[in-house]
C-alpha cells in the first residue's frame, strides 16, 4: 500500500483557506495555489539524496553535498494541474514539464484524456504528478496509467485537496504511488465535488465557467 501523507504546515493551512473563499478572485486564487504547491514541493523533497563534492571556496577546498539521484520531472494534469506548476518551478527550476491533457464527463464523472507529451526520458525521472484535486481519483488513476504505459517508474501524486474515495482509489490501483495531499477533506457531493473543498478548480484559476 502507497503512503497517504497531509502536509499540514501552518503555512499550507493558511493558504488553503484563502483559496477555499468563494470570495476570493482569480488573481490571488492564481498565486496562492502556486505558493501551496511550492511549500508542498519543498516539504516532499526533504527526502531527495544527496552526495559529495569537492568545492573550492574562497577560503579553500572543501567536501560539501549536490543533489544525487534521478533527475525531477513535473508532470500537471490539465488544466488545473497548470496551477501549480510555476511555484514547484521556483524550487526546481531545472525540472522538466511533461502535460496529460485529461477532462471529467461532468454527468458520469469518467475522465477522458486528450493530450500527452512527456519528456523522452521519463522512464529515468522521478515524477511529481500535480493537480489541485483528487475526487474519485479517476482523472489521476487514468494519468499515472498513462505515464507507466509510457515507461514511467518513480512517481508522486501532489494534489491540494483529497477526498477520501480518490485516495483509496489510487491506493488500490498504484500502491506503488504515494500520494501527498495539503487536506483530506470530508467527502464526496452527488454532483461530484470536493466538500468543503474549493470548488470547481480549473473554473477558479482560469476565470471559466
Ligand atoms: C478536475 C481536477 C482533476 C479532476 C479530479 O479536472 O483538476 O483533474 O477534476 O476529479 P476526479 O478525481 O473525480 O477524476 P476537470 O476534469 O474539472 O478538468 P479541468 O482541470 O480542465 O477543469
Ligand atoms: N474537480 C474539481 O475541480 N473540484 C472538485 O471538487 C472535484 C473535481
Amino acid at each position: 500500500m502507497s503512503k497517504f501523507t497531509v502536509l499540514n504546515h501552518p503555512l499550507i493551512q493558511h493558504k488553503l483557506t484563502i483559496i477555499r473563499n468563494k470570495h476570493t478572485g482569480t488573481k490571488v486564487f492564481r498565486e496562492v495555489a502556486n505558493e501551496i504547491g511550492e511549500l508542498m514541493v519543498y516539504e516532499i523533497t526533504r527526502d531527495l539524496p544527496l552526495k559529495d563534492v569537492e568545492v573550492e571556496t574562497p577560503m579553500g577546498k572543501s567536501t560539501q553535498k549536490v543533489l544525487a539521484g534521478k533527475k525531477l520531472a513535473v508532470i500537471p494534469i490539465l488544466r488545473a494541474g497548470l496551477g501549480m506548476v510555476d511555484g514547484v518551478l521556483e524550487l526546481i527550476p531545472a525540472a522538466k514539464v511533461g502535460h496529460i491533457g485529461m477532462y471529467r464527463d461532468e454527468k458520469t464523472l469518467k475522465p477522458h484524456e486528450y493530450f500527452v507529451k512527456l519528456p523522452n526520458d521519463i522512464d529515468q525521472r522521478e515524477l511529481f504528478i500535480v493537480d489541485p484535486m483528487l475526487a474519485t481519483g479517476g482523472s489521476a488513476n487514468m494519468a499515472i496509467e498513462a505515464l507507466k504505459k509510457r515507461g514511467a517508474k518513480h512517481m508522486r501524486l501532489v494534489v491540494l485537496v483529497a477526498a477520501p474515495e480518490g485516495v483509496k482509489a489510487v491506493q488500490d490501483a498504484h500502491p506503488d504511488v504515494d500520494i501527498y495531499a495539503a487536506s483530506l477533506d470530508e467527502r464526496i457531493t452527488d454532483s461530484g465535488y470536493i466538500f468543503p473543498g474549493l470548488g470547481d478548480a480549473g473554473d477558479r484559476l482560469f476565470g471559466t465557467k
